[in-house]
């Protein structure tokens, strides 16, 4: 039987732009009450004002994921603020599109601060409140990605913070469910947000990672499938099912999936060294 979300509560990190402000604002219509997290407090206000407008309380904090005390404090604020903790999307993360050994070793531990340990940091906070509500929906969900399942050139350390999410993810699924815990990981595909800017501005030229026009889509798209998943729990939500596909035949064919990586990053590179002559 599908869950009502009406008057429950959500509290979502990376809410000032893409995935997470399109997943509030759809979390707001289908009747539930959310509380932002992330840096940007215009961007945040903004977000909450969206919210409030369509009848729902809103409430936001500015923060960084990668400081468990300015989680906690944030998480502890919510929960006063909206009266309950039902569900927590750990969303806060980044990419950069830099190759592996070009990735200095700080910023290999700033990514993994933001979206592995934040992701952590959060769920961390987040559980004893989800746990104790009562009639709760005791859900908690991590956006991963569909490079869970696969390490492309460009984005190798990003697609391991990425897997690592999912990892955690699945264990805590199976270690949680004896308290009635539900645990999902969202694994998107290209979705047109600020990611692949910030990405851009991150990394090195010549090694953007934005995907092929077929594997792009909407926040809004993502945003639904997690209402959905909210309503009827599952482990994994691959909002476009195409991918889900595509990453399973990359993990049983493995030599097919390093010559067509291999093949995509040799055209890549021989077009920057065009563009630079
Ligand atoms: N776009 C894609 O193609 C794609 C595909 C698969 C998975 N994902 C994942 O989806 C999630 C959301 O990304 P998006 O596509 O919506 O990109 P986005 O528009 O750039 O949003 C990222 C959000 O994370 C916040 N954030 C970043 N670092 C933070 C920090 N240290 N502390 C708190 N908040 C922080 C940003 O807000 P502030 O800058 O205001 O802090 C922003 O709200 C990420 O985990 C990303 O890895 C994206």
């Amino acid at each position: 039987m599908a869950r009502t979300l009406t008057n429950k509560t959500i509290l979502i990190t990376g809410a000032s732009s893409g995935i997470g402000r399109a997943t509030a604002l759809a979390c707001a219509a289908a009747g539930m009450h959310v509380s932002m997290m992330a840096r940007r407090e215009s961007k945040l206000r903004e977000a909450a004002a969206a919210a409030s407008a369509l009848g729902t309380k809103a409430h936001y904090f500015v923060g960084n994921v990668a400081d468990p005390e300015a989680v906690r404090a944030w998480v502890d604020e919510a929960d006063r603020t909206l009266g309950r903790t039902d569900a927590v999307l750990a969303n806060a993360g980044y990419g950069a599109s830099i190759p592996v050994m070009d990735m200095s070793d700080a910023d290999v531990r700033g990514m993994f601060e933001v979206n592995l340990h934040g992701t952590l940091h959060v769920l961390r906070a987040a559980l004893p409140y989800a746990m104790t509500t009562d009639g709760g929906l005791k859900h908690l969900l991590v956006t991963s990605s569909c490079l869970s399942e696969l390490g492309p050139p460009g984005a190798g350390v990003y697609a391991a913070t990425k897997a690592g999410q999912d990892l955690i993810a699945q264990a805590l699924r199976a270690e949680l469910a004896g308290e009635g815990v539900k645990v999902s990981s969202i694994h998107p595909v290209g979705t047109k947000t600020e990611f692949f800017d910030v990405a851009g501005e991150q990394g090195t030229p010549g090694s953007r990672m934005d995907p092929p026009d077929i594997f792009m889509q909407r926040p809004e798209r993502v945003a639904r499938r997690i209402v959905a998943c909210l309503r009827r729990p599952r482990a994994e939500v691959w909002p476009m099912r195409t991918a889900r596909v595509a990453a399973g035949l990359a993990t049983v064919f493995p030599g097919v999936t390093a010559w067509a990586l291999r093949r995509g990053w040799a055209k890549q590179q021989a077009k920057v060294r065009a563009g630079a002559r």
